[in-house]
């Protein structure tokens, strides 16, 4: 409570009590931004040895910095203060049958912390441009007095009210409403290091638990606690544009039960659900299919075979090409057509019903937009603005 206690002095004690939200969380789902074989954290520059899901700011590019992310058009996560990008690997579907690998969809829901321990830690914002790796793709063995193992679980849905106790590998049976993967990601730093060579090593888990408790004195910044639920190893890239907006949030917001995004007014000012079904990726992303359901892969992208985890990993002979990048957004989505440009009227818009703006608008970003809100007219203007409407009267002017 540093901040609080610099501004109120003795009150510092009681503020707690009367502070309505201090003991919230505060969570946000969203659907991928884009699935592709990228990891600018592990593999930064190049195609990465398997492919990810990616949420969050849309300029995720396979080598960047805090600065290059915080100049996205947009956040898949509704708070469009928070460009940060959260990736995870991509789970396949193997089909014994056909020989065959489905992409299962992906869906995010990442949770924000704030989990002290018995010595009420202040629980800071990221330091600028922190970027970690939680979980390990070569781990083989649960070890579970082992905290990073532990931060690491599966959680079969089953909404007719069986309960199937979490545990630390997949599920035998089947899950009937699906089968939740999550890992919280260690909340202690070392208060120097933004990234270490491990990705990991800057960071550490609480000296009581891997959710909550007191950090050890080699890493005695606390920070936020991030919990994703979808799958193993995955990776965080800082892009909170304004660190007062997080560091008020986690003041006021996020402590142990859930606060909606509505009631939490340093993110709700910047709540944008519209734009955030709209984003899109704006820079490359790998040329090559990754599946779907309509098509699926005959063998994983990169060198990925049929492995149950056992003896060392299968090599690949001879290697798959290494593809190169494509532009993510070169061109329209699907379905939309380009009319022209036309010229605005004298007297109110030609595109009425709907509008948004961007400092770095787009067409592509502008036909999402207006598509997600049900309008199949599209247009931008002046660089920073997007327009949409239901029906278009076209006026031809006679020259
Ligand atoms: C399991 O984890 C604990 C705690 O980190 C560690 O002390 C122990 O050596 C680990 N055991 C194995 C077999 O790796
Ligand atoms: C950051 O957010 C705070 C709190 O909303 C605001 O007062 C401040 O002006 C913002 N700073 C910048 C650089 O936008």
């Amino acid at each position: 409570m540093a901040p609080l206690g610099k501004i109120f002095g003795d009150l510092i004690v009681l503020l707690p009590l009367v502070l309505p939200y201090v003991n919230g969380y505060w969570m946000f789902g969203s659907n991928p931004l884009v699935t592709t074989r990228l990891d600018p954290i592990i593999n930064p520059g190049v195609v990465s040895s398997h492919v990810h899901s990616i949420i969050g700011g849309s300029r995720f590019s396979p080598t960047y910095n805090f600065e290059d992310l915080t100049q996205s058009l947009c956040s898949t996560g509704a708070v469009q203060q928070d460009l940060s990008n959260y990736w995870a690997p991509q789970l396949y579907y193997y089909d014994q049958n056909q020989g065959t690998y489905t992409p299962i969809s992906a869906f995010f829901d990442i949770y924000y912390f704030s989990r002290p321990g018995p010595k009420n830690e202040y629980i800071n914002a990221f330091p600028t441009g922190l970027r970690m790796v939680a979980g390990s793709p070569l781990r083989r063995v649960n070890n579970a007095s082992n905290f990073a193992d532990q931060a690491v679980s599966y959680e079969c849905l089953d909404y007719s009210g069986n309960i199937w106790p979490e545990q630390a590998d997949f599920y035998q049976n089947q899950c009937p409403d699906g089968l939740t993967a999550q890992i919280f990601f260690p909340s202690c730093w070392d208060g120097v290091n933004l990234d270490s060579e491990d990705h990991q090593s800057h960071m550490a888990y609480p000296i009581q638990s891997y959710d909550s408790g007191d950090c050890p004195e080699t890493h005695p910044v606390h920070l936020a606690s991030i919990l994703y639920q979808v799958i193993f190893a995955v990776d965080f890239q800082d892009g909170w544009i304004n660190k007062t907006v997080l560091q008020d949030a986690l003041d006021n917001c996020a402590g142990d039960n859930t606060v909606p995004l509505s009631d939490c007014p340093p993110l709700s000012a910047s709540v944008n659900e519209a734009v955030a079904g709209a984003c899109k990726p704006e820079l490359v992303i790998v040329d090559e299919p990754i599946g779907s359901a309509s098509s699926p892969l005959t063998a994983l992208p990169g060198c990925n075979p049929l492995w149950i985890g056992t003896g060392p990993k299968p090599t690949c002979d001879p290697e798959p090409a290494t593809p190169g990048f494509v532009d993510a957004e070169s061109t329209l989505p699907s379905g939309w057509t380009d009319l022209g440009c036309t010229a605005e009227g004298t007297t109110g818009r030609a595109l009425s019903s709907a509008s948004t703006t961007s400092p770095i608008m787009t067409r592509p970003f502008c036909a999402n937009f207006c598509a997600n809100l049900g309008y199949p007219y599209a247009g931008v203007e002046s660089a920073d603005e997007c327009y949409c409407v239901s029906v278009v009267i076209l006026r031809f002017i006679k020259w």
